[in-house]
């Protein structure tokens, strides 16, 4: 099992990454001190595969559980689940020393982190991440949120989890099409801060698309230890962390256009980093070459390079609407080279606009 520690001072914390790790829980929860309740929080998908026997290895930790299900679905997350979690907390006789316990993917993590976040102003977490976009982002960095009407995760906090486990055989029951989606954030991770590791991902996609946990555990490894530097580095996203969002100025637009019906959240970050890539190129930063590379790399894992549908004009509002309702520039982020962006806030809305249309073409 590896472990990777995420620096934050006190509220340092460990990701451990293996295949069975999830059976390490007991001791897990031992060395963060719990002890006491722990609601697990989960989904209609993952709690029938994985609730049980979590809840037993909390048992195993002397502690009490309860198991909390929300409905599958990007459409759940939302404020409503945060009172319903609360109630179901304070029925189960949670407390101030209480623990959640996140089981699933990001909507579970960012639901449940939120609901740590503000339950009685905050208790502890440990996040177990059962999607590839949850091993290798959203259960690292403290980031939880719900969405509003207006915008996604606008209602959220910063909370750092106590602990993520990580274990890679949860993954031999997620459906395909999430597996593929998810594998544009390690591809995003290889673009913007390490080519060996797109390089990996570029001559490793059968044996990643067939499953083979063992070529699947370097990405997600690497994945981590690349959010984990770049958190501890910049917890708040006043600079360095906004390179994470490489492709998702663009991917979001083309989320909120298509109501987040047509397209997976990394299968719109796929089409957003192939936007930033024919950005980087009208901008002098990149060569034709590069756009291609990252293009071939992405489709060899099934995910979407073009959309000759897309509806600019409606893309664009989406995205000048996304920039009004958080107050803050339209910030790009573009490659410069393989393994290295830049962020861009002079980009112009004819250029966006280009970047945009290259997408009904590429
Ligand atoms: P998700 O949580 O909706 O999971 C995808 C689907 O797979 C769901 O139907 C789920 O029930 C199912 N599933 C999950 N694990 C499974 C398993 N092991 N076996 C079978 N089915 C399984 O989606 P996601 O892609 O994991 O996360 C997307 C969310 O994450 C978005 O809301 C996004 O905003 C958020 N996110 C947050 C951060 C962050 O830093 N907090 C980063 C990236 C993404
Ligand atoms: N998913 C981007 C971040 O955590 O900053």
């Amino acid at each position: 099992m590896d472990c990777i520690e995420v620096a934050l001072g006190e509220r340092s914390y460990l990701i451990r990454i293996g295949q069975g790790t999830l059976e390490a829980l007991p001791e897990v929860l031992a060395g963060i001190g719990a002890t006491g309740h722990a609601a697990i929080v989960t989904d209609s998908n993952v709690g029938p595969l994985y609730a049980d026997r979590t809840a037993e290895l909390v048992r195993r930790a002397g502690m009490a559980s309860v198991v909390c299900t929300l409905p599958a679905g990007e459409e759940h997350k939302r404020l409503a689940r945060i009172e319903d979690l609360c109630g179901e907390f304070l029925e189960a006789g949670l407390d101030r020393g209480s623990l959640v316990i996140a089981l699933g993917g990001g909507v579970v993590g960012d639901v449940a982190g939120f609901a740590a976040a503000s339950f009685m102003r905050g208790i502890r977490y440990v996040q177990i991440p059962t999607t590839i976009v949850a091993q290798v982002d959203s259960s690292v960095g403290g980031k939880t949120a719900v969405n509003h009407p207006l915008g996604k995760n606008i209602i959220g906090a910063f909370h750092q989890p106590s602990a993520v486990l990580i274990d890679m055989k949860l993954l031999e029951t997620l459906p395909d099409r999430e597996l593929r989606a998810g594998l544009a954030e390690a591809i995003k991770h290889g673009v913007i801060a390490d080519a060996e590791l797109f390089r990996y991902m570029e001559e490793s996609a059968a044996a990643i698309l067939a499953k083979d946990l063992t070529a699947l555990e370097y990405p997600v490894r690497r994945s981590c230890e690349i959010k984990a530097a770049i958190v501890a580095e910049d917890e708040r996203e006043r600079g360095l962390r906004a390179n994470l969002n490489y492709g998702h100025t663009f991917g979001h637009a083309i989320e909120a256009v298509t109501h987040y019906e047509k397209f997976l959240h990394g299968e719109a970050v796929a089409l957003g980093m192939c936007a930033a890539a024919s950005l980087g190129e009208a901008l002098g930063l990149v060569g034709a070459d590069f756009a291609a590379r990252q293009n071939a790399c992405l489709t060899a894992y099934g995910l979407p390079v073009s959309w000759p549908e897309l509806p600019v004009g409606e893309a664009l509002e989406a995205a000048r609407r996304d920039k009004k309702v958080r107050s803050g520039a339209m910030k790009f982020i573009v490659p410069v080279d393989m393994g290295r962006v830049v962020q861009r806030t002079d980009v112009t809305e004819t250029q966006a606009r280009k970047a945009f249309e290259a997408l009904r073409r590429a």
